[in-house]
């Protein structure tokens, strides 16, 4: 029997995936603070390790240089903070782990890493970071920039935005309060120190102004596809998000990671990689497709394109849209490109008929009854595809009641979920040990 397969939640701070907003069951209150406490609570009593935002700081407008498209399909709009949702999602949980997407392209070590540390004080350790580099021309104008830097300046500028930020959380040792009220002593002065950091990119003089985080460092979490991205993300991530087209492309991917993280002195299996799961759950396996395609025919192909021309940083109104996807030199997002690619060459897909899929794409072909998904899921976990997954809902909040109902339980039956929390951190209930300070050092290419 597989171990314990770990899941996470994804799920926007607002309408979910492309058409989701349609869903006959989607609660349209994605603006209210209700709204994202009944999905923590939902999550936190099926026992989730942890829920997952994504982000991007901009509106998609990648499909014909306009915004229109986004707004009038409801497609990757609106957007609300991530850390603002997860503060409000914190207040209605205890145990669930909470994760936001930062781009480390428009952000300053100093402001990640009080934000982070901050939230994993008041959270008692449960504070992740989904660690991206941002992937359209749409994010870096409204920073002041042209265009998107290429991909080999973006993650060079992660590397130093990172390591600054590792490095403002080391400033503190752990336990430097001490609070004697007797003495008047606070704390030991001698167990902080400067950082004075300076790069090419960023700088900055340190000690932070939080101490040492409860997990050392928040969860860090990343989703890169390319030899760079991967590389970056076996150095820094605790848990690496991926989404593959086959069981093939997903065990490939987790073998290349963990000798990738190997070959930078770490342990393969201090890395959790979570696969893309986007779930239909249904009483049988006809009715959950029966519910896939109900929901795929609400999917305007205009909005499903508008999300690949988001995710590719292209504009593919460029092309013929009944002839096939030419290919893409310089794409935003490499993981979901290949994904693309991987499905549209197998079923000879035109470029229309592609935007009509990826809008109402389900990530790891999780459609079923509970029970054959839990197959699926402990089959791509035994296979060495994934140690768990990040379950997508196509809406909220019924897809995840619907999972938390059916597969979870199954999930438990088979020993393969727990059915209580332990005590401790996101971190342990990942399995994952709390870092030692400075001990990112240690990992350099062998
Ligand atoms: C499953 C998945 C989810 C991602 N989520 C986000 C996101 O929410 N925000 C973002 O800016 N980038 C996101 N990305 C992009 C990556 O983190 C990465 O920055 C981007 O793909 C460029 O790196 P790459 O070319 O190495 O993949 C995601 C990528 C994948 C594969």
């Amino acid at each position: 029997m597989a171990g314990q397969i770990n899941l996470a939640a994804f799920m926007n701070g607002g309408p979910m995936g492309t058409s989701g907003w349609r869903h006959k069951d989607a609660d349209p209150a994605f603006l209210s603070a209700s709204y994202y406490r009944n999905a923590a609570r939902i999550l936190e009593a099926a026992c989730f390790d942890l829920a997952f935002i994504p982000d991007a700081l901009s509106m998609p407008r990648s499909l014909g240089g306009s915004f229109r498209p986004a707004v009038e399909w409801g497609s990757g709009t609106p957007r609300l903070d991530p850390m603002t949702v997860l503060g409000v999602m914190a207040g209605a949980s205890t145990h669930l782990g909470l994760a936001a997407t930062i781009s480390t392209g428009y952000h300053e070590p100093y402001n990640l890493a009080r934000e982070l540390a901050s939230f994993d004080h008041l959270t008692d350790g449960r504070a992740g970071w989904n660690i991206v580099t941002s992937f359209q021309d749409a994010e870096a104008q409204n920073f002041g920039q042209d265009k998107l830097p290429p991909r080999e300046a973006r993650y060079a500028r992660a590397e130093e935005v990172v390591e600054a930020t590792a490095r403002l959380w080391d400033s503190w040792d752990d336990d430097v309060i001490t609070q004697d009220k007797d003495s008047g002593v606070f704390g030991n002065p001698d167990r902080v120190r400067a950082v004075d950091f300076k790069g090419k990119y960023v700088s900055t003089q340190g000690p932070l102004s939080v101490p040492r985080p409860p997990q050392g460092y928040p969860l860090l979490i990343q989703a890169g596809a390319s030899p760079r991205g991967r590389d970056f993300a076996a150095r820094w991530a605790d848990v690496i998000f991926s989404s593959n087209e086959s069981l093939e492309s997903a065990i490939a991917f987790y073998q290349d990671i963990k000798k990738r993280a190997a070959a930078f002195g770490r342990d393969p299996d201090q890395i959790k990689v979570l696969c893309a799961a986007t779930v239909v759950v249904g009483e049988t396996d006809a009715e959950a497709q029966a519910k896939h395609e109900a929901f795929a025919d609400l999917v305007h192909p205009l909005a499903g394109l508008s999300r690949l021309a988001y995710h590719c940083n292209v504009d593919l109104t460029q092309y013929d849209l009944d002839g096939p996807l030419p290919t893409l030199e310089e794409v935003g997002v490499q993981g979901h490109y290949e994904e693309v690619v991987e499905f549209a060459q197998r079923e000879k897909l035109s470029v229309r008929e592609i935007g009509r899929w990826y809008g109402a794409r389900t990530e790891g072909n999780m459609i079923g009854s509970a029970k054959t998904i839990a197959d699926r899921m402990e089959h791509w976990v035994a296979a060495g595809a994934a140690d768990g997954f990040m379950v997508q809902a196509t809406h909220l909040p019924g897809a995840f009641q619907d999972f938390t109902a059916g597969v979870v339980p199954e999930l438990q039956r088979r020993g393969l979920h727990r059915t209580s929390y332990p005590e401790g951190t996101t971190r342990d209930l990942l399995g994952l040990k709390r870092p030692l300070r400075d001990e990112w050092m240690n990992r350099v290419a062998r």
